[in-house]
């Protein structure tokens, strides 16, 4: 064995030892760490057995798939014994590297859920009305109408400890469960949310050491409203998902040393009553009075004869299926940076980022006393929160004291899109902060990092990731704090390239992508939102929220751009039929080419800034947007056709680019380059998707800068435009014009939030100004991700870490950064599916220096902007063409070090100023 080659980052179904999955075929993967150059996989051999210790027998049970000649390490999928219910699968990889040594990996596994209707026999059930008709505090809520979340308990005998055991839990409405006074699991908000009409998510946990094995054990389960029956969306009423009705099932299996199975499950035995939370939404918040608690609940021998029975309810037609995605939890906490009493008794606390997520209150206060906590993203400028902009949503948690000491309280079903907290009510002084800000989201795994020597830029890169954080919660929401925190399809495509380089969310969007599939109607259209907005009574109705282009595109963006960062074609294949129905249906309702029927609740470059707002709601501008989707569809379409060996299917989306590109020039283009919509999008989507024809796009390119130059170099785009403005010009040959707008603080600019105290992406350009204060707060969020698609190309270009597209999966990478005169020094790390990338580089009067990484396994085409080999000092690359002003090197895994005059970068044309 070699020292320093270490495998790591076991993965299966991209989620590390996932248990519950129904997942027949599931794929694994790994990493290989090691800083040898060339250090490579020449074959591997996977295991799995359905024991620990049988992995280490010459044949592992379930699967040995003997030594396979092969550098893959993703994406594997799993031939070994067929998977039923309940299996156990542990499992290794033996890798042999390129010096002929063996390696072993760690243990990881997995285990298979409750397959099949059959293996689920417990009943649903519901809280017997009674409980809260009763129950005078319960029906009068102190905020708005909000669902009052009940308690359930059943206590039943174990015959000692058990050698496993797993409890199998789904709700329509959110869970969360005790077993003999112990919390089960971490995850907040489950089971999350899914089409409801379709499928809902059944969470496993493995509570073996939860159950004390002592003649008598019980189980708690409190039952919240959630996205099935609580607010989402900008509505007046609740349940808009769902309906009033919380439900939920659970089935606890405890197996004893023998293999003697005993199984709990719900039923009308289970007895419920209401507790302390008297109301909880996501919108509205939450109210808990502590003096309501029913001590030792979720313990055996806790008397619950005053307790009604529950309500069997009948069991859901649809499908229960497993979370293919981490779970939301508590991800940080953070500690307010400052305290400020407003006026006597209001205090302000500010924990110097805006999060989503809640308060956990800690308090020494007299019995009875009500704290009132309410959150917003801004201050007034007279100290007071901002909270206009929440629209219908509360946000105001109440909590009321028991009195008996330190109190320290959370709450469960809610969730709040917040800088600063507004602590209310309390009776004693309370030292220092009485409030910690607990940051939720799924636990999508850090990927990518990024900075630089402008500190506003490193900040603006984190702004991005912040709002990817406060929005990525359970599907991406558009925003974290107002009435709405929907799946918005646009806003999701924008910034999922960024997304994957900040963090790994090939599971997130393996889940989401579901939904989205879910909630296409029969003709193929994909939503706006996914899941799908129900008919509501007030905006919109739901035959206006399909179909919207670069909305409804997402449905074959998302599967494009997981196919190619993380390899996984089967995301491909599995969506295959809805790509091509969505593109069907284009075609049968687009006769001409040109995207104009159907249109709908068309949002062209949503809040491109008020100068062109002439442009968004003027029909060609649209129309030409539409059109540009449209043609990219069909590209992206043909391209995954070819490498899936589709190929007449890849013949016929090629005709389909061609025939909607011929279409687009003939409407939009002039004989000139110009085109018949000036606005920089018009130019963007033109150029990025390759509708021009090849003669005009170095004219086009310059209609784009001149554009930006008149406007003294700002930018102008909405949402749409946006991700393509830098890539584009970077490419087109404009580097110093993208770092230009990069740089730019004025308004409107990425930098103007950021110079005005922004921690997280603005919905507007103008959220707020200095000439006219915040926009006005029908519609006003400062935790919107779009606007922050720029991360892409920090990374993809100002550090130069980006795909090869001619190998998925980051298994070959394209190592290009832009050295520019405004940015001293850049550092950059990506942790693809194939391992750790870096990138960094440092421009000095004379020289400019780079270091990169390339992860063992993979391999690089390094560009360095320079015209001639002489000028530049480098050591291990073979150097492969000259294109341009660039020097091509081929480099196998490995850390290198490059350094090139400045004169000769000059002379090459190629460091921006
Ligand atoms: C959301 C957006 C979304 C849009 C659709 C808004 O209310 O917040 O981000 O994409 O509606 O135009």
């Amino acid at each position: 064995m070699s020292s320093g080659f270490r495998i790591d980052n076991l993965r299966c179904e991209y989620l590390s030892n996932p248990l519950g999955l129904d997942e027949r075929k599931p794929r694994l993967s790994y990493t290989l760490e090691c800083g040898r150059r060339g250090a490579k996989q020449v074959s591997r051999r996977i295991q799995v057995a359905s024991t620990e210790e049988a992995l280490e027998l010459v044949t592992a049970d379930l699967w040995d798939s003997g030594t396979v000649q092969s550098e893959v390490v993703s994406q594997i999928e799993y031939e070994g014994k067929a998977l039923g219910s309940r299996d156990r699968c542990f499992w290794r990889v033996l890798v042999e590297d390129e010096l002929g040594h063996s390696h072993i990996s760690p243990v990881a596994m997995w285990t298979m859920g409750l397959l099949g209707k059959e293996a689920w026999l417990s009943k649903w059930i519901a809280a017997d009305p009674e409980v809260i008709e009763r129950d005078e505090e319960a029906t009068v809520p102190t905020l708005k109408d909000c669902g009052t979340p009940t308690q359930f308990r059943k206590s039943f005998p174990v015959n000692g400890a058990p050698a496993r055991a797993t409890l199998y839990v789904t709700a329509r409405g959110l869970v969360e469960v005790e077993l003999d006074g112990k919390r089960v699991g971490k995850d907040l908000l489950a089971p999350e949310w899914t089409d409801y009409d379709t499928r809902i998510h059944c969470r496993t946990y493995d509570v073996t050491d939860l159950i004390s094995g002592a003649g008598q054990s019980a189980i708690g389960v409190i039952l919240g409203d959630g996205w099935w029956s609580g607010y989402v969306g900008w509505q007046e009423t609740r349940a808009r998902y769902g309906d009033l009705q919380n439900s939920f099932s659970a089935q606890l299996e405890i197996e004893y040393e023998g293999g003697k199975v005993e199984t709990i499950c719900t039923d009308s035995t289970w007895r419920c009553e209401t507790g302390p939370i008297l109301s909880s939404d996501f919108m509205m918040g939450e109210s808990y009075d502590a003096r309501r608690e029913h001590d030792g609940w979720s313990l055996p021998d806790f008397d619950d004869a005053g307790w009604l029975s529950s309500l069997e309810v009948e069991t859901p037609a649809v499908e229960l299926c497993s979370q293919r995605s981490e779970p939301v939890r508590i991800i940080e906490t953070i500690e307010p940076l400052s305290k400020n009493e407003i006026e006597p008794g209001v205090f302000i606390f500010d924990i110097g980022q805006n999060i989503s997520g809640w308060a956990r209150l800690k308090v020494r206060q007299p019995r009875g006393t009500r704290i009132q906590i309410r959150f917003g993203e801004k201050l007034k400028p007279d100290g007071t929160l901002y909270t206009e902009n929440l629209r219908l949503a509360k946000s105001t948690d109440v909590y009321i004291c028991k009195g008996d000491g330190e109190e320290l309280w959370q709450p469960r079903f809610t969730f709040h899109g917040f800088q600063y907290i507004e602590v209310t009510g309390l009776a004693e002084p309370e030292e220092g902060s009485c409030v910690t800000a607990c940051v939720i989201h799924s636990g999508t795994p850090p990927a990518g990092e990024f900075k630089c020597s402008n500190p506003d830029v490193t900040r603006l890169w984190k702004n991005g990731l912040w709002s990817q954080k406060d929005n990525f919660l359970s599907v991406p929401t558009d925003c974290p704090q107002r009435d709405e925190r929907l799946g918005w399809m646009g806003d999701a495509q924008i910034f999922l390239r960024t997304a994957t380089y900040n963090m790994d969310v090939a599971g997130f969007f393996t889940k989401w992508m579901v939904d989205v599939e879910d909630a296409q109607t029969e003709e193929g259209i994909f939503p706006d939102t996914a899941p799908r907005l129900r008919e509501g009574e007030n905006f919109i109705g739901l035959d206006d929220l399909i179909g919207g282009a670069a909305w409804a595109d997402a449905g074959i963006i998302i599967p494009h751009t997981i196919w190619r960062v993380y390899g996984d074609t089967r995301m491909v294949e599995s969506h295959w039929q809805a790509m091509t129905a969505w593109l069907d249906y284009l075609e049968r309702t687009n006769p001409n080419y040109l995207r104009l029927n159907d249109l709908r609740n068309n949002y062209g470059d949503w809040l491109c800034i008020p100068s062109d707002r002439e442009f968004r709601t003027h029909s060609p501008m649209k129309n030409l947007l539409a059109t540009a989707y449209w043609a990219s569809d069909a590209a992206m379409m043909a391209e995954m056709a070819r490498s899936l060996g589709k190929n007449a299917e890849a013949e016929r989306f090629e005709e389909t680019f061609e025939k909607v590109k011929a279409a687009f020039q003939s409407e939009f283009v002039n004989e000139d380059g110009s085109m018949t919509v000036e606005t920089q999008t018009a130019y963007l989507l033109a150029l990025a998707m390759n509708l021009l024809p090849e003669e005009l796009r170095d004219a086009a390119a310059a209609r784009l800068v001149e554009n930006i130059y008149k406007l003294d170099w700002h930018l102008s785009t909405g949402f749409v435009g946006i991700r393509f403005l830098n890539p584009v010009l970077t490419e087109a040959g404009y580097p110093e014009v993208a770092y230009k707008l990069l740089l730019q603080d004025t308004y409107p600019s990425w930098l103007y939030p950021v110079k005005h105290g922004a921690t997280t992406i603005w919905e507007r350009w103008n959220g707020w100004t200095e000439e006219d204060g915040f926009f006005e707060p029908t519609m006003n969020s400062f935790n919107h991700y779009s606007l922050g698609s720029v991360g892409e190309w920090l990374y993809s270009h100002v550090a130069g870490i980006e795909l090869d597209h001619t190998a998925c999966g980051f298994s070959k990478a394209k190592l290009k950064p832009y050295p520019c005169q405004g940015l001293d020094w850049v550092e950059a790390s990506y942790r693809s599916v194939n391992g750790l990338y870096k990138s960094s580089w440092r421009l000095s009067d004379e020289t400019w220096n780079w270091d990169f990484t390339i992860p063992a396994n993979a391999s690089a085409t390094v560009w360095v902007p320079a015209a001639e080999e002489e000028t530049v000092e480098s050591e291990g690359l073979d150097l492969l063409e000259k294109r341009d002003g660039w020097l091509l090197y081929e480099a196998v895994s490995g850390s290198y070090q490059i350094s090139v005059q400045r004169s000769a970068m000059r002379a090459a044309g190629k460091v921006a100023t």
